[in-house]
C-alpha cells in the first residue's frame, strides 16, 4: 500500500525534540522525506539518525529560525536537493509564563520573533516555490493560548493568535493556486515538564487532567497524527483552519459555573 505522504518533501522546524520530533517521526513513517530542523544541532543529528535507523528518509539542517536568511537557506536546501517542497511546517516555538507587567519590551519581542516572525519567514521563503508548483502546505503549531486569553502569556498568546490568522490569510489569498495553510492548536500536553510543574500545584497533575473532557492530557503523538493527516492529499479541501487537538478543552463553555444549591 502506498504511504500517505510518499515522496513528499517536508521541513519541520523545532523537530529536535517534543512535538516537532514526534511529527518528524510520523511523517517519515508515512513516507515523507523530512528536513529535521532545530537550533540544537545535537538533537537534529539524533532525530535524523533515529528516522534513518527506522528505515525512513531524513536530512539534517540545524539553524535558528528567527534569522530570515537562515530560513531562506533551509528552504533553498530542500529545493536544491529535491527540486520541490511540499510542507513548510513552522513548529518551533515556546515561552516561559510571565505576568504582563513584569515582561520587558525585549522579552516580548523575543517571544514574538520565535512564535510569530519566524512563521512568516517560512512563508516568505517557501511561497515562491509553492506558487511555481501550484501546491504546498503551510502548517504551524499554534496554541489554545492563541485562541483565548491565558494569564501570564501575553506575548506568546498574541503571537499564536497572529499566526492562526496569518494561516487564514494565506489560505484565502493563495488557495486558488492549490496552496493550503492551516494551524494546529494543541491542548494541555502531558510532557515531562508540564507534569513536573503540575506536581507543584494544588491537586497535582491528576486534578488538572480530570478537567479535560476526554479524560487525559495530550501526547506528542496526538499532534503528530493530526499534522500528518493535514499533509495528505486527501486533506486538500481543509484550508485556512485552526484544528484544536485538545480533548475538547476548547469546546468547553468558558463561563462562571454556579455552585451547589445551598
Ligand atoms: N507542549 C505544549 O504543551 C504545547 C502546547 C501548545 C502549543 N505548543 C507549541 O508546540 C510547538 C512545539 O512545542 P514543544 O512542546 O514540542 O516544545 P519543545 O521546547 O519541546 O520543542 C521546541 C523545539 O524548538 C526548538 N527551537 C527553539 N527555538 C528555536 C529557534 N530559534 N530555531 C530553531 N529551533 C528552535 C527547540 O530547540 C526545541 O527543540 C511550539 O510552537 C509550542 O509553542 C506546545
Amino acid at each position: 500500500m502506498t504511504k500517505r505522504l510518499h515522496d513528499k518533501i517536508a521541513i519541520i522546524t523545532g523537530s529536535g525534540r517534543g512535538i516537532g520530533r514526534a511529527c518528524a517521526l510520523r511523517y517519515a513513517i508515512e513516507g515523507a522525506v523530512v528536513f529535521v530542523n532545530d537550533i540544537n544541532a545535537d538533537n537534529v543529528a539524533k532525530v535524523t539518525a533515529e528516522i534513518i535507523a527506522a528505515g525512513g528518509r531524513a536530512v539534517a539542517h540545524h539553524c535558528d529560525v528567527t534569522d530570515p536568511a537562515a530560513v531562506q537557506a533551509l528552504v533553498d536546501h530542500a529545493v536544491k536537493e529535491f527540486g520541490r517542497l511540499d510542507v513548510m511546517f513552522a513548529n518551533a516555538g515556546g515561552s516561559m509564563p510571565k505576568a504582563t507587567h513584569l515582561t520587558s519590551v525585549e522579552e516580548y519581542r523575543n517571544v514574538v520573533a520565535l512564535n510569530q516572525d519566524a512563521v512568516f519567514y517560512g512563508i516568505h521563503a517557501a511561497l515562491p516555490v509553492f506558487m511555481r508548483q501550484k501546491s504546498g502546505l503551510f502548517l504551524t503549531t499554534a496554541s489554545g493560548a492563541g485562541q483565548n486569553g491565558v494569564a501570564d502569556l501575553a506575548a506568546y498568546g498574541a503571537a499564536k493568535a497572529a499566526v492562526i490568522n496569518l494561516m487564514r490569510v494565506i489560505a484565502v489569498e493563495y488557495g486558488g493556486m492549490g496552496i493550503r495553510a492551516n494551524s494546529i492548536s494543541p491542548g494541555p500536553m502531558g510532557t515531562e515538564l508540564m507534569r513536573s510543574w503540575l506536581a507543584t500545584m494544588e491537586g497535582g497533575a491528576d486534578a488538572f487532567e480530570a478537567q479535560v473532557p476526554s479524560g487525559r492530557l495530550g501526547t506528542e503523538e496526538d499532534i503528530a497524527v493530526a499534522a500528518a493527516f493535514l499533509a495528505t492529499d486527501e486533506a486538500f479541501f481543509i484550508n485556512g483552519v485552526c484544528l484544536p487537538v485538545d480533548g475538547a478543552v476548547s469546546a468547553l463553555l468558558a463561563s462562571p459555573r454556579p455552585g451547589k444549591p445551598l
